[in-house]
């Protein structure tokens, strides 16, 4: 991607505010043309003079300066790329509703570029169902949502909430610019493109932010629950239908990746896009993805896998005349496939695993996360609670992703495919 773009950077106000300056700085370094609209309570954080001699050019904040020159849109639409940072609740619920009652509402109201935004809160107003609701929505319209990170909040406090990193932030604007650029010459380049996209309900469904971000990466996922025969017509299974592991796939391949989907008995259908591996029970399961993991960028274990298969496949029907009231069945360990992509991970493969836990208590629901990440050895784990009623088959799924060393990176909840975006940003 070329430098020299138009950014509009919305500072809003948030204590972060005054790291916004630095991404401020990393744009006007770049060579690009830099304008600050902030809101009049970011400027309580920040100075004015501050902002203007960084991004060498005035700030604006209100709405009835430079009428003439119909500002409150004339910013928006000259803007290549927004980037909103910090991004407070109360912004991200304005943004949500389409507001706009100040310069920064009618700028991105005004614009068709890329829209990034920095949530930085603390972790209760973060956890509430209405921001939760509101970034979905905003999700679901393509824009681009970069954190929040855990760590030390404003007081003495930590959690989920504090804003991410201004390298991080600008990095993930730089993407998301590029592939909004990528996009508009796909769709330039082929009338083709654009029915496909427009017939996709997983483009629709909120990649269109995050368009061809992952082209040129090659990603394995397994998907369903294997079955473990006991006989010719009985197995050994679990509730699996495959719909998380699906929805990656659909989200990947929407991003531009090529995706080889490991699948085991699913009930959902598989996009048509995907390199399509049928697999029945877990030893098939380890195979196919041991030969696929060879040349693959990343590798995602998202298929319910049975621990234990029946000692012996016994080759007819088991007759209840023959085994009486109650039926032993000797089982044996499955090999744990995921540790060992694990253990064979090639350099700068990125592994990624799932914890189906049905612990309720969300402490001890992280500590046995925690230990699973560390026994499995995997890049990042997908930690979420399953039962009766949740995660196996449902539509929607609520997630933790934990990196090796066990800390939360991700919180994410909605549909399964808005999870598996959040869990793909990983990898952009
Ligand atoms: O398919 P859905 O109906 O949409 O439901 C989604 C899901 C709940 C199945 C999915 O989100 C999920 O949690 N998948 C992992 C299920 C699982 O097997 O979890 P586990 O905690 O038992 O295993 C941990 C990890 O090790 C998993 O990545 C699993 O794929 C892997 N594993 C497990 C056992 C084994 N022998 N080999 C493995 O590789």
């Amino acid at each position: 991607m070329s430098s020299g773009r138009t950014i509009v950077v919305g500072i809003t106000g948030g204590i972060a505010a005054y790291k916004a300056v630095n991404i401020v700085r990393a744009f006007v370094l770049r060579g690009d043309s830099v304008h600050v609209v902030a809101t009049t309570a970011a400027l309580r954080f920040v100075g004015k003079p501050t902002l203007e001699a960084i991004s060498r050019n005035p700030v604006h904040t209100d709405l009835y300066e430079g009428v003439a020159e119909v500002r409150h849109v004339a910013i928006g639409q000259s803007a290549d790329l927004i980037v909103v940072a910090p991004a407070t609740a109360h912004t991200i619920a304005k943004l949500a509703c389409g507001l706009a009652d100040d310069l920064l509402g009618n700028t991105i109201l005004a614009s068709t570029a890329p829209l990034v935004i920095a949530p930085a809160m603390h972790t209760e107003m973060w956890n509430n169902a209405a921001t939760r609701a509101n970034v979905q929505t905003l999700r679901e319209r393509g824009v681009v949502v970069v954190g929040p990170g855990t760590g030390r909040l404003t007081g003495a406090d930590s959690g989920a909430g504090r804003m991410e990193e201004p390298d991080t932030i600008v990095a993930a604007a730089l993407a998301a610019l590029a592939a909004s650029d990528l996009a508009a010459s796909d769709l330039a380049a082929s009338d083709l493109a654009a029915s496909d996209l427009a017939a996709s309900d997983t483009a629709a469904a909120g990649v269109a932010g995050n368009l061809g971000d992952l082209r040129g990466k090659r990603i394995v996922i397994s998907a369903g629950g294997t079955r473990e025969p006991l006989d010719p017509v009985r197995f050994l299974g679990n509730r699996s239908s495959g719909k998380q592991g699906v929805a990656l796939a659909e989200a990947a391949v929407a991003r531009g990746a090529s995706v080889v989907l490991v699948a085991a008995n699913l009930e959902v259908p598989a996009p048509e896009q995907v390199d399509l591996r049928p697999v029945g029970t877990a030893a098939e399961l380890d195979r196919a993805m041991s030969i696929a993991a060879v040349d693959a960028d990343v590798v995602i274990m998202a298929a319910a896998v049975a621990d234990y298969r029946p000692a012996e496949v016994r080759p007819e029907k088991i007759k209840k005349d023959d085994t009486g009231d109650t039926l032993m069945l000797t089982l044996v360990r499955n090999p744990d496939i995921l540790a060992g992509l694990a253990a064979a991970k090639k350099p700068g493969q990125v592994v990624i695993g799932f914890a189906a836990e049905t612990e309720s208590d969300p402490d001890r629901l992280l500590t046995l996360g925690r230990e699973k990440v560390a026994r499995k050895g995997c890049d990042y784990l997908v930690l979420n609670r399953v039962g009766w009623t949740e995660g196996f088959a449902s539509e929607r799924n609520e997630v933790r992703v934990l990196d090796g060393r066990g800390d939360i990176v991700i919180e994410a909840s909605g549909s399964k495919l808005s999870v598996a975006e959040r869990i793909l940003d990983l990898l952009r």
